[in-house]
C-alpha cells in the first residue's frame, strides 16, 4: 500500500522551458525581430517603453488593444500542446518572454511571464492591483479605470522597467534537470541571461530555425520550427523519462 503511494508521489524530473515569440509564430502571432516583425512596423520605444507611455499613453493603449484582438483569434499550436502534455512525465516549468496566454490555453499549469500578460491590466499607482480582461472586453484607453477606481495600464513590462519575475526565473532554471530554449533571439536581457544559471552537466536544447550564436554554451541546437523541433525533442524527453522510471 505505502509502496504504491510512494511510487505515485515519486518526484518527477524538472523540465524548465524558456520560450520567446518564436513559439507563437506558428499560431499566427508576429515575432518582434523577424522580417515584417512587430518592431519593423512599430517604433519600439514609442509603443513599448516607459518613456513612450509617459509621452503618449493613448498610442500604447491602441498598440496593445490591436495585439489583444489578434491574440483572441489565435490558437495554441502543437509546440504549446506538447509542452503541456509533457507534464505527464516532468515537473514542467515554463518561463516565457511572451505576453500571450497560449501556454496556459494549451494546458500548461506552471507558467511564469517575464514581460507581463496581454490579457491583464494593472493600476498605474498600485502595480499589485491587477484585473483580467475578457474576450468581449479587450480594449483600454487613457480613461480606463479598475473596479477600485484606479486609472489602469497594460500589465506589460515596458523597456526601461524592471523585470519583477527574473529572480524566480533564475531560481527555476537553477533547479532544472533539463533546460529547453524555444524561439527566442536571446538579445533581450535579463531573459537572455538564463542560460548562465543552468547547473553544470544539465542537458540544454535550443529549438529555433535561425538560432542565435550559443557556441559559448554546451547546447544541443535543433534548427527547426517550434512545432517540428518539439515533436523531435518530445521523443527524446519521453524516452529519458521512461528510462528513469
Ligand atoms: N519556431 C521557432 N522559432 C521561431 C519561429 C518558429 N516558427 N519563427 C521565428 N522563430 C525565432 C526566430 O528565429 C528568433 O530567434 O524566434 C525568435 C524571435 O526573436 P524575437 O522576435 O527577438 O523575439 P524574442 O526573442 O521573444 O524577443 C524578446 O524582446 O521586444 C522584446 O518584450 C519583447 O519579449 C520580447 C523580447
Amino acid at each position: 500500500m505505502y509502496v504504491t503511494i510512494f511510487m505515485c508521489m515519486k518526484k518527477k524530473p524538472v523540465l524548465v522551458i524558456s520560450s520567446g515569440a518564436g513559439i507563437s509564430a506558428e499560431s499566427g502571432i508576429k515575432t518582434f525581430r523577424d522580417a515584417d516583425g512587430l518592431w519593423e512596423n512599430y517604433p519600439v520605444m514609442d509603443v513599448a517603453s516607459a518613456d513612450g507611455f509617459r509621452r503618449n499613453p493613448a498610442l500604447i493603449h491602441k498598440f496593445y488593444n490591436e495585439r489583444r484582438h489578434q491574440l483572441v483569434n489565435a490558437r495554441p499550436n502543437e509546440a504549446h500542446k506538447i509542452l503541456a502534455d509533457l507534464e505527464k512525465y516532468y515537473d514542467v516549468r515554463v518561463i516565457t518572454q511572451n505576453v500571450d496566454d497560449l501556454h496556459e490555453r494549451a494546458g500548461s499549469s506552471n507558467v511564469l511571464h517575464l514581460h507581463g500578460e496581454l490579457m491583464k491590466i494593472r493600476s498605474i499607482k498600485n502595480p499589485d492591483y491587477i484585473e483580467e480582461l475578457s474576450p468581449d472586453n479587450l480594449d483600454t484607453n487613457v480613461e480606463t479605470r479598475g473596479k477600485n477606481g484606479d486609472l489602469m495600464r497594460p500589465h506589460i513590462v515596458f523597456f526601461q522597467e524592471p523585470v519583477p519575475n527574473i529572480e524566480k526565473a533564475v531560481e527555476e532554471v537553477s533547479e532544472a534537470d533539463i533546460f529547453v530554449v524555444i524561439g527566442t533571439s536571446l538579445v533581450v536581457y535579463p531573459a537572455a541571461s538564463l542560460l548562465n544559471f543552468v547547473r553544470p552537466g544539465v542537458p540544454v536544447f535550443y529549438i529555433d530555425p535561425n538560432p542565435a550564436d550559443v557556441s559559448g554554451f554546451p547546447v544541443k541546437v535543433i534548427r527547426k520550427t517550434a512545432t517540428a523541433g518539439m515533436a523531435e525533442l518530445r521523443d527524446i524527453l519521453v524516452k529519458k523519462a521512461e528510462e528513469k522510471e
